[in-house]
């Protein structure tokens, strides 16, 4: 994990304002927290900064800051701690691959490639503004390793193969389905469970009546 900055100022926007629909949501995550104890929503507003605006800007920042009565060092602090925020630019479609031991012992190495191929360095949008990429830590999705994170939703047991085609439906504007790129059940083993496989242990027919001593009599 390097460390995360803002983007330069030149990249800065002069300033932030919320459009109508983020401002609604705000509103909603401010009346989920008691009086005094609003910036408790500090990830919520960042979250929809984010949606709204693509990024994370520093104009963002302070104006989350203001409403939510934080020092602007407080909501840098959890900015630059939690990798979902994008504190630059990025491109349309942001590729976060994942780099952590199980996904690289899967074959994320040949996925960082690609990118770097088909995109550039880590962070580079390319002209077209279309694609960015940036490897991340662990997504928590082991088992189906390896992952790269697309618009909110994970692509797993991904090969250089299944990602370039993902890449190649992104640009041409097609939608891209989520999951596991070779079909696998959950997070079960390739090929199917091999475990718990009996329909009996879900269905209740194995549970019994179990008399408990002491029930009331008509319980
Ligand atoms: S190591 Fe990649 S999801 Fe956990």
């Amino acid at each position: 994990m390097s460390t995360r900055r803002l983007a330069p100022d030149e990249v800065q926007p002069a300033s932030f304002e919320w459009s109508k629909e983020s401002r609604a949501k705000c509103e909603f995550w401010l009346g989920k927290y008691p009086q005094g104890r609003q910036r408790s929503a500090v990830i919520p507003f960042l979250w929809l900064v984010q949606k709204q605006e693509g990024w994370v800007s520093r104009p963002a920042l302070e104006a989350i800051g203001q409403e939510l009565g934080m020092p602007y060092i407080r909501v840098l602090e959890v900015a630059t701690f939690y990798t979902m925020f994008h504190l630059a630019p990025v491109g349309k479609h942001h590729l976060q691959v994942c780099g952590t031991t199980p996904c690289m012992l899967r074959g994320s190495g040949e996925l960082i490639k690609v990118c770097k191929n088909r995109i550039g360095d880590h962070h580079h949008v390319t002209k077209d503004g279309l694609l960015s990429w940036e490897e991340m830590e662990c997504l928590g999705s082991c088992a189906n390793a390896p992952v790269v994170a697309i618009h909110d939703y994970y692509h797993e047991d991904l090969d250089a193969e299944s990602f370039n085609k993902i890449i190649d439906d992104l640009l041409a504007g097609k939608e891209v389905k989520p999951g596991s790129a070779i079909g696998r059940q959950g997070s079960a083993p390739e090929g199917g469970p091999t475990t718990l496989k009996d329909p009996s242990l879900y269905d209740g027919s194995l549970a019994k009546p179990v008399k408990i001593p002491n029930l009331p009599e008509k319980a």
